[in-house]
């Protein structure tokens, strides 16, 4: 069921507050959201100013000052907050986890106070990495077990978020998003690191030639359900729109391991696939990891959510697919390299 907004008569029918926006997942949602136009955007803005023309509001904000989120949210009086702003890096998080944990955790309940205040809705985003990935199968109900900080503080936040009084809230998690970050292109993060981040690793790579080198052993999150960022992106707008509380799956609908993603791309890209070279995970990320846990491999089904929104997500070949188009008209359509 949809949400009814307040503004209906005057034009504007949903006034969103985005935290994230210049992220990969949040940029997504700004553009879905400038596409239709019964929907005002105010965005919360951390680091660098977007690199798109802003035709929104913007809001320096940094999450873990509880009070300015709180401040935010009353003056801004939204219909919706998503909640994308998250840190990422997680050995600096492991190191500061006083401060991560008042940025994460803290900042999650200051924004589902505040909307629960002020009568918003409220979507946080969440992640896979709330399971520990030893579970054969696992759906919207099973229980979360993480096995690292980052999935920890996202398992508090959603208990948290489940605590509030009165509050509307969805709870939609994510796992490995791909796909380009419209806000701030030169943030794409192309580094071939412990994140299912490989997208644009790998399609920059074989765009020029290079050999892609995916990672294979310990400290990977070897089998997870990659999520093209859009398609993220319009499930969680679907989930501000929708008005019951609970947890939503809205990653992809398949789960693929590191080397067989990487081999869809090459196809996908009309590429060599003696290009994609599996090798052992770099020493030096091993040892910066080594007291870090990885869930290896999360195979999931998100039907209940798909049934709930009214929509599938894309299988990876789907996904793929619409990656390249976008990758095409934001770049233009890469060399091909010759085949063997
Ligand atoms: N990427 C994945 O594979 C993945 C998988 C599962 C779940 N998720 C979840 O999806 C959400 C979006 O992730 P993403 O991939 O879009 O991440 P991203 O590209 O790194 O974007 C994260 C955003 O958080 C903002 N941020 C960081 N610290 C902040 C602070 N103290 N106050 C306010 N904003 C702050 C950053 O702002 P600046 O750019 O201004 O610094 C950035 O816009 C996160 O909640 C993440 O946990 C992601």
């Amino acid at each position: 069921m949809l949400y009814a907004w307040r503004d209906s008569t005057a034009g504007v029918h949903m006034r969103l507050y985005i935290t994230g926006g210049t992220g990969l997942v949040g940029s997504n949602i700004i553009r879905l959201a400038r596409g239709r136009n019964d929907i005002e955007i105010i965005a919360a803005q951390y680091g660098p100013e977007p690199e798109w023309e802003v035709d929104y509001d913007l809001d320096p904000l940094d999450m873990a000052d509880t009070q300015a989120a709180r401040a935010s949210i009353q003056r801004y009086q939204p219909d919706v907050v998503i909640h994308c702003a998250a840190i990422l890096d997680h050995p600096w998080m492991d190191q500061h986890r006083a401060q991560t944990w008042r940025a994460t955790v803290e900042g999650n309940l200051a924004f589902a106070q505040s909307c629960a205040e002020v009568g918003a809705r409220y979507v946080f985003v969440s992640s896979d990495w709330v399971f520990d990935g030893r579970q054969p199968l696992v759906d919207e109900e099973s229980p979360p077990c993480p096995v690292l900080f980052y999935g920890f503080m996202k398992a508090v936040c959603e208990r948290d978020i489940m605590g509030v009084a009165g509050l509307s809230y969805g709870i939609g998690r994510l796992a490995g998003v791909y796909g380009l970050n419209y806000s701030s292109p030169s943030l794409l993060r192309k580094d071939n690191d412990v994140g299912f981040d490989l997208g644009n690793y790998v399609v920059d790579q074989l765009s020029q030639g290079l050999i892609a080198e995916i990672w294979t052993g310990p400290k990977i999150n070897e089998v997870a359900h990659p999520t093209l960022a859009s398609d993220g992106a319009e499930m969680l707008l679907r989930l501000a729109e929708h008005d019951e509380n609970g947890i939503y799956h809205c990653w992809g609908s398949e789960a693929v391991s590191r080397l067989q993603f990487a081999y869809h791309f090459a196809d996908t890209f009309n590429v060599d696939r003696s290009l994609i070279v599996p090798v052992p995970t770099d020493p030096a990320v091993l040892d910066r990891y080594r007291h870090i846990n990885i869930p290896f491999r999360i195979v999931t089904s998100n039907e209940s959510t798909c049934r709930a929104l009214g929509r599938r997500t894309y299988n990876v070949r789907d996904g793929l697919r619409d990656f390249k188009a976008q990758w095409d008209a934001f770049h233009g359509p890469p060399p091909q390299t010759p085949h063997p």
